[in-house]
């Protein structure tokens, strides 16, 4: 499987219990779907190519100027340009990032020329805890001349681990200031208020190269649509938006993102519906007796000690689709996003038969 085909992939069509994206499976909002269906009817006509109400509504939520917001295809586009964008004048460009990040880093680092180094991170989870954790001092020392970018997924998909508010915030401040660090925060929804987590934003923390990543992907579960949106300095925003493809937002990703952020009730009910079924799904794997990592996203990292690519199959036989993760060197774990509390006591069905007879059992 090549990387690039495996940031699509899923499971086969039809797949009766779908956990293998990180989607929400409480859906959009409906104010967001009655926005984008007002504006399906006016399909011909081109969207804001500046999406000016976008930025304005992401502006006002992240408590920034419109200027400081760009707005893009879902954040992985963004990634794809804000990487190749900071590498462009270097003779040779480092992209620096914990093992393990989201698998975009990598393509848009291919993209830019640069060379992309990982920085180990621990182990994989334990019966008696989560595996993968990071480490900001290792993460420093890796830092080199050619260093451009440092991105670091907070929480990480697909291992979920997270750094702290407190190693955020050591982490910027130690970095040189022509470095663009960029903070990808597409589960923080998920993650506030536990463990020490916290956001670029409620850190208050200033690097001139800072950017922050958002995605209405997941936690406002508008995956299809794709927008997404990336914070920052102005001017380096302005830069990054004279390179966007043009009119790249859609009208109906506009509107269903504009009336997202205004479903405060939404958006709650999905993020508590997400944490009661991952402490479910964390409870059943702990009574199976299988180490996982229960990390900061809406999904499980689930150590096998054995080729996952059967028990992929083998729930797939359940229809119950879950993620296999080669394109990390991960070939004995898989992932498993949230569902409904349905699809959660489906897979749990499923895995008191799957995961029987995995050598990773205590
Ligand atoms: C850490 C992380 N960042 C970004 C994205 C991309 O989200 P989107 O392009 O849908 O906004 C994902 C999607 O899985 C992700 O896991």
């Amino acid at each position: 499987m090549s990387i690039a085909s495996s940031a699509a992939v899923g499971p086969p069509p039809g797949m009766k219990v779908r956990l293998s994206s990180n989607e929400s499976p409480f859906g959009a909002s409906p104010l967001a779907i009655e926005a984008a269906t007002r504006v399906i009817h006016e399909a011909h006509l081109y969207p804001d190519d500046q999406s000016v109400a976008l930025r304005a509504a992401v502006a006002d939520h992240l408590g920034r100027p419109a200027e400081e917001v760009a707005v893009g295809t879902g954040s992985a586009a963004l990634l794809m340009d804000a990487i190749p964008h900071a590498c462009e004048k270097a003779q040779t460009a480092e992209v620096l990032a914990f093992e393990r990040s989201f698998v975009v880093y990598r393509l848009a680092a291919r993209n830019a020329g640069a060379r992309y180094v990982e920085v180990p991170t621990g182990g994989p989870a334990t019966l008696g805890g989560d595996g993968y954790a990071r480490d900001v001092d290792a993460l420093l020392a890796a830092v080199s001349d050619a260093t451009r970018v440092v991105v670091i997924d907070n929480p990480g998909n697909p291992t979920g681990a997270h750094l702290t508010g407190d190693e955020l915030r050591t982490l910027v401040a130690a970095l040189p200031e022509h470095i663009t660090v960029i903070v990808d925060e597409a589960y923080h929804e998920f993650a506030g208020g536990q463990r020490g987590y916290a956001t670029v934003a409620e850190l208050g923390v200033d690097h001139p190269r800072l950017l922050t990543l958002r995605t209405f992907s997941k936690a406002y579960a508008l995956a299809g649509l794709r927008v997404g949106s990336i914070s920052g300095p102005a001017g380096l925003i302005a830069a990054l938006d004279a390179r966007r493809t043009r009119f790249n937002v859609t009208a109906t990703g506009q509107a269903a993102a504009i009336a997202s952020l205004g479903d405060l009730a939404h958006l709650a009910r999905t993020v508590s519906g997400t944490l009661a079924g991952r402490a479910e799904m964390a409870e059943g794997l702990r009574a199976l007796g299988v180490p996982f990592t229960d990390g900061l996203g809406n999904f499980l990292t689930i150590e096998l000690g054995t080729d996952a690519g059967p028990i992929v199959e083998a729930y797939a036989g359940h229809g119950v689709g879950v993620r296999p993760l080669p394109p990390y060197g991960m070939l004995e774990q898989i992932r498993v996003s949230v569902g409904t509390p349905a699809e959660v006591e489906a897979f749990l069905a499923a895995s008191s038969d799957v995961l029987a007879t995995v050598p990773s059992r205590g």
